[in-house]
């Protein structure tokens, strides 16, 4: 058996963000003949749980931690109108084994589940929309996954919404205050903006210089600033994107991801972004 516990009291409010977009979304469309397609790209295994000791696990006994349902889940609960068909990627072998169960449970909800890399297996997926499709994708990785040429592809379909969960903590500490990465570290942020040049301007001169008394840089940019960034660039894809993510804090409020959201369809993308900006507003 696979293990769920992941997540906190934002994992909630991340699902509750998607489960109330996709309502909307497919309501929106529901007299249009698109079909309309769910694309969950580190899917889980439907199910999710908080880790032991978490805030979240409120009863105080690990053992008797609630299970609750994951995106895939949420996305097959869809009423008003359902989504046509379903794409569950997922690379760990035993969630994925979890997650087809799903597809077995319902076999005419055209549910394909994938277990690989959702920054292989995306790419395709988008270049075989056809042209009645319109999708949303969700993107919600455990921490740094997500390549900027995986967005790009999505951008490049002008018929995917899509909703990113940024680690803005985890790539703060990718990021240190004191020296500006280099080597492997650099070609990982390079790797998730798509170019140096896009973080390397959070570094600047620093007035000290280092023990071996050669120029230094320093990053002077907070967390927040890094994700402000990295939605910029989204803007330079993206049709249009929301002028700011739903902060997703910790139990000390630390904020540790944003939620944010990129419309990639030139003609829907005002009313989507309006619909999205609503819910990052909410609660
Ligand atoms: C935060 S969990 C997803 C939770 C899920 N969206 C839900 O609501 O239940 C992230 C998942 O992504 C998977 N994962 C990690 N790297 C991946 C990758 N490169 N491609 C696809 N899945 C990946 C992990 O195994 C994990 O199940």
């Amino acid at each position: 058996m696979s293990d769920t516990s992941f997540g906190g009291e934002w994992t909630r409010e991340k699902l509750q963000v998607l489960r109330c977009y996709l309502n909307s979304y497919t309501t929106a469309l529901k007299k249009q003949s698109f079909r309309l397609v769910y694309v969950d790209a580190f899917a889980g295994d439907g199910t999710w749980r908080p880790p032991p000791g978490s805030l979240y696990a409120s009863s105080g006994y690990d053992d008797f931690r609630e299970l609750y349902k994951g995106s895939p889940r949420i996305a097959l609960e869809i009423e008003d109108k359902p989504f046509d068909s379903f794409i569950f990627i997922e690379k760990d072998p035993h969630r994925c084994e979890t997650l087809k169960r799903l597809e077995l449970e319902s076999p005419k909800r055209g549910i394909e589940v994938h277990n690989g890399d959702a920054n292989e297996y995306l790419p395709r997926i988008c270049s075989n929309l056809r042209s009645n499709d319109r999708a949303v994708v969700f993107l919600d990785p455990f921490a740094t996954e997500v390549s900027w040429t995986t967005v790009e592809s999505i951008a490049n379909t002008r018929k995917i919404d899509c909703w990113i969960l940024f680690p803005q903590a985890a790539i703060a500490r990718m990021m240190p205050v004191g020296r500006e990465p280099t080597g492997p570290l650099a070609d990982q942020l390079d790797r998730i903006f798509g170019g140096r040049a896009y973080w390397q301007d959070t570094y600047e001169q620093s007035p000290q210089r280092s023990m071996f008394d050669e120029p230094r840089r320093e990053r002077k940019a907070g967390s927040d600033k890094i994700a402000e960034l990295y939605r910029q660039r989204l803007e330079s894809v993206f049709a249009k994107v929301a002028p700011y993510g739903r902060e997703l804090k910790n139990s000390r409020n630390s904020t540790m991801f944003q939620l944010l959201f990129a419309a990639s369809n030139p003609k829907g993308a005002k009313i989507a972004v309006r619909i999205a900006g609503r819910l990052i507003d909410k609660w």
